[in-house]
Order: C-alpha cells, then structure tokens, then sequence
C-alpha cells in the first residue's frame, strides 16, 4: 500500500460561510489613522477571503458589509462605505466573472443611491448564469426586518386567499426570505471578539456553528479562513463522536 493511500482525506469545506466583518475602526485606530483606512483595508481582506474561498471550494459565501443599523454612523463614514462598495464592484466585477463567482446582493438594496442599484444590478444579471462560488453580499441588511417583511408577504398572500393557513411552514417561511435559494449557512464567523450576531441571518444562522475570532477584519487572512474551517471540523468530529 503506498503512503499516500494511507492518508486521511482531507475533510470537506462547510458549503457555506457566512462572515461578519468587524473590527475595521479599531484596527484603524491602533493605527492612528482614520476609520476610512480600516475600511479600506477591509475591502482588502475580503478580496483575500473570496480568493481563499474559491481555492477551498466553499459554495456559497455571504458576507455582512453595511447593516440597516449602520446608517446610525456619521454621514462621512456611511459615504466612505458607499464609496468602498461602488469601487469594489466596477474594479472587481470583471476578475469575479472570469473566476465564474456569482454575485448575490441581500438586504434592502434597491433603497441605495441609484448608481449603486445599477452596478449591483449589472454585477447580478452578468454573473448569474455562473457556477462557482457564489458570494453574497449584505447590504441594508438586518433579519428582523427581513423576517417581518416576510410575515407581511406572507399574511398578504392568505388575506387574498392565494394561500391556505395550514399551507405555512418552515420552507414556504424560507422562500419569502431575502436568501431564497441559498442554503442555510453551516458556518458563522465573527472576527474583532465580539460575541453576537447583531441581527444578520438569525433565522438562517438557527443550527450553523458560530466562531469568534479576536483577529481585527483587515488582519483576516486565508489563513484565519483555515483555521475557523479547522474549528468547524473538530465540533462536527466531536458531534459525530457523541452521537454514534
Ligand atoms: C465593521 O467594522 C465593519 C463594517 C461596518 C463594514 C465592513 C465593510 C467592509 C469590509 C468594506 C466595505 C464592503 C464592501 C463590499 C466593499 P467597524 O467599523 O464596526 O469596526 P469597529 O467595531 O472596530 O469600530
């Protein structure tokens, strides 16, 4: 028997990570330097985890980039946020599409500045028909008003006798989310040590593993991607332990 044959198979990649991306201010301000400058480096880091994801063969990455609460920021910052998204998809979208990643955007979106809704527009209908990764973006995002306007949706469709009470469960409740057609993440991670989800994905997040990272977002690197998966395959080894 050769050696090789003797190895374990690496495990595979959870098929979707989702990232809350934090700690741009404060990594900025060790720094001395302006919160813009966080952000900044934040785009970089998460050019960096798009690439680490392709090359692990994730399906689906999501990531949490402006939430409906963010616009409580002082406008400079919130313009600054903008600008960082309005660059990123007209110098990325190109090298994304090639790379056969599908772009997704989730949230409120369509309420952003008109050129903002065009290019997330253009960067969904160009990349649609692709196969790789898919990264989603979450914009104007916050899940207790994506669950309400799911309710209302829903409560809509029964009023005018489009939909039986007893028709409602989980997955009728799931195709009215923003996420339709995206399978629940299996693994969420939190970089800056905060412990919350600060209302993304909750009713999507219900039985993914979270993990708390202390690393600041602009120093998230393929690495932290690795050793966050690492953490995802020793709790589901320990699970399959317990439970067989
Ligand atoms: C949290 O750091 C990060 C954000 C609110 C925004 C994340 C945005 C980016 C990485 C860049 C823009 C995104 C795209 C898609 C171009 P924080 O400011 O809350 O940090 P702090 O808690 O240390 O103050």
């Amino acid at each position: 028997m050769s050696e090789a044959s003797t190895e374990t198979a690496p495990l595979p990649p959870p098929a979707h990570i989702a990232i809350i991306m934090d700690g741009n201010g404060r990594w900025a301000k060790a720094r001395g330097l302006p919160r813009v400058a966080g952000h900044q480096r934040g785009v970089e880091a998460l050019r960096g985890v798009v690439e680490a994801g392709q090359e692990m063969g994730i399906d689906y990455l999501t990531l949490y980039a402006f939430s409906s609460e963010n616009w409580k920021r002082p406008p400079r910052e919130v313009d600054d946020l903008m600008g960082l998204l309005r660059l990123y998809l007209r110098r990325e979208l190109r090298e994304l599409h090639c790379n056969g990643v599908r772009i997704r955007f989730i949230g409120e979106w369509r309420l952003l500045a008109p050129d903002i809704v065009k290019l997330i527009e253009d960067a969904e209908e160009t990349t649609t028909l692709n196969t790789g990764l898919t990264l989603i973006i979450a914009v104007n995002y916050g899940s207790h008003r994506e669950i309400v306007e799911a309710s209302k949706q829903i409560a809509a469709a029964v009023a005018d006798g489009n939909m039986e009470l007893d028709d409602i469960d989980e997955a009728i409740f799931a195709q009215h989310l923003h996420t339709d057609g995206i399978p629940d993440p299996d693994l969420v991670i939190r970089t800056s040590g905060e412990q919350r989800l600060s209302n993304f994905l909750l009713w999507q997040a219900g039985y993914a593993e979270l993990v708390f990272m202390d690393v600041l977002w602009p120093d998230f690197n393929k690495q932290s991607l690795q050793q966050a998966v690492d953490e995802f395959h020793q709790r589901e080894r320990r699970y399959g332990a317990s439970s067989g």
